[in-house]
């Protein structure tokens, strides 16, 4: 049996996607083509002979920024050193980068070994949509808001220019992106979209609660009667007084490492992280 690694295209995406789902982990149903956007280079799998067996994303963004996901190995073939093969081509790709990731608990241990530093928890929250919202005048279809201005926020929050992923993560289809807009500034914004289970929020920034609870309440009503998530950092104490607001419960979490400094991007205004996969 001859184990490779090779670059994958969009179509082994879709496969590392069907894993992600049966890890429990609830991806997007509409996720591959921006994932696939920000770096078609970025994602990598392992074959025994000719079958997919591990897979890893490994995305570089301008400035030396890197973000790690999507490393599984399927179940029967754990534990033979394909899953640590593929970590460390994943890991010379991203040479020299700032390498950031969410850890499961159970390798946390294996990361702080491998170089990366536990920065804080990130928390899914699991709730249930609602039936009816005040109108709020300042929310906006995000369609309407400048790119450039929503660049401009997106880089408080984030530590990189990820304008080629977001262009098309906010167009998904069956999703809802909202802006906030008071006196022509744009104060948050943030998208619901379905999943595998319910529909996850994700992003969801603003510059206070009150803002991410407007935005909220209109994702709420979008999915109705289902499942929603919020994955939300611990260390902002609104957002996870938000999520406990509307009756939810955490039932999943990740440790946000990184392999050099803690990047500074301003968490007071994350309310919902993007994605555990890029970041
Ligand atoms: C995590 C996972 C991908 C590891 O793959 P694997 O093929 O089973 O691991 P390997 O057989 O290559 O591991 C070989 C050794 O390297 C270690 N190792 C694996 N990845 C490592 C890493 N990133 N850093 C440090 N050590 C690592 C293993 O613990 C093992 O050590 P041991 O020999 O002392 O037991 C696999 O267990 C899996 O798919 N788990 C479920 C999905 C999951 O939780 N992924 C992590 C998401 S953050």
């Amino acid at each position: 049996m001859k184990y490779s690694i090779r670059h994958i295209n969009q179509k082994e995406l879709e496969t590392a996607i069907e894993w992600a789902a049966t890890e429990g982990w609830n991806p997007g149903l509409y996720d591959a083509d921006a994932f696939d956007a920000m770096d078609p280079q970025g994602y990598f799998m392992g074959y025994v002979d000719n079958e997919p067996v591990a897979s890893i994303s490994a995305v570089s963004y301008p400035g030396q920024f890197g973000f790690l996901g999507f490393y599984i190995v399927k179940p029967e073939y754990r534990g033979k050193g394909y899953g640590w093969k593929l970590w460390q081509e994943a890991m010379k790709y991203l040479n020299s980068h700032n390498v950031g990731l969410d850890g499961v608990v159970a390798q946390q241990e294996n990361y702080k070994k491998s170089g990366f530093t536990r920065a804080y928890a990130n928390i899914r929250y699991e709730g249930i949509g609602s039936n009816s919202v005040k109108k709020s005048k300042n929310i906006v279809p995000l369609s309407k808001v400048s790119f450039d201005e929503l660049l401009k926020y997106d880089r408080e929050v984030f530590p990189a220019d990820r304008s080629s992923f977001l262009k098309i993560w906010f167009n998904q289809p069956k999703s809802l992106a909202l802006g906030y807009i008071k006196d022509g500034k744009l104060l948050g914004f943030g998208m619901v979209r379905p999943c595998r289970v319910g529909y996850k929020v994700g992003p969801l920034f603003a510059d206070n609660e009150k803002i991410a609870e407007e935005l909220f309440q209109q994702f709420r009503v979008f999915v109705r009667k289902e499942k929603i998530y919020l994955d939300v950092p611990e260390v902002n104490k609104k957002a996870v007084f938000l999520a406990k607001k509307y009756k939810m419960v955490p039932m999943f979490e990740t440790a946000r490492m990184y392999t050099k400094e803690m990047p500074q991007i301003d968490l007071h205004k994350i309310f919902g992280v993007t994605t555990f996969e890029l970041g």
